[in-house]
């Protein structure tokens, strides 16, 4: 599993070199594994009329969609400061997964672990709506 979180951290950090974050200047990577084997990259991409930025997590986990796939394994999200996910993203993190490995990773390659329920407790789920 280390091996795992090392290469997510290291994709991670290369997909923050890519970031489009000429607003606020706050560059994020996400990295994620998916349950086809392959690993799903992301970084934010701002926009001039603000509300329409995209997260880097969602980037990742959109791509992974699009590629036929639904099911996150564990993700890293790079950033310059250790920052972690925004609440949206919690969400749709959950959406594609269980309690996953959330690995967030600092501009200088430090890892720090956390599960997604540590970070998202109690949350909203297709249980909750009528079949
Ligand atoms: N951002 C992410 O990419 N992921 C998060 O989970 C938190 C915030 C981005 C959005 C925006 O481009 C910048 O960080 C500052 O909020």
């Amino acid at each position: 599993m280390d091996e795992t979180r090392d290469l997510l951290a290291r994709h991670a950090l290369e997909a923050r070199d890519n970031a489009y974050a000429p607003y606020s200047k706050y560059a994020v990577g996400a990295a994620l594994f998916a349950s086809n084997g392959k690993i799903y990259t992301g970084c934010n991409v701002e926009n001039a009329a603000y509300g329409l930025t995209n997260c880097a997590e969602r980037t990742a986990i959109f791509s992974m969609v699009a590629d036929g796939c639904q099911q996150i394994e564990a993700i890293a999200i790079a950033t310059e400061n250790s920052g972690s996910p925004c609440g949206s993203c919690r969400q749709v993190i959950a959406e594609f997964s269980a309690d996953i490995p959330i690995y967030l990773v600092d501009a200088d390659g430090n890892i720090s672990d956390y599960t997604l329920y540590q970070l998202l407790p109690f949350h909203f789920g297709p249980q909750k709506l009528p079949t």
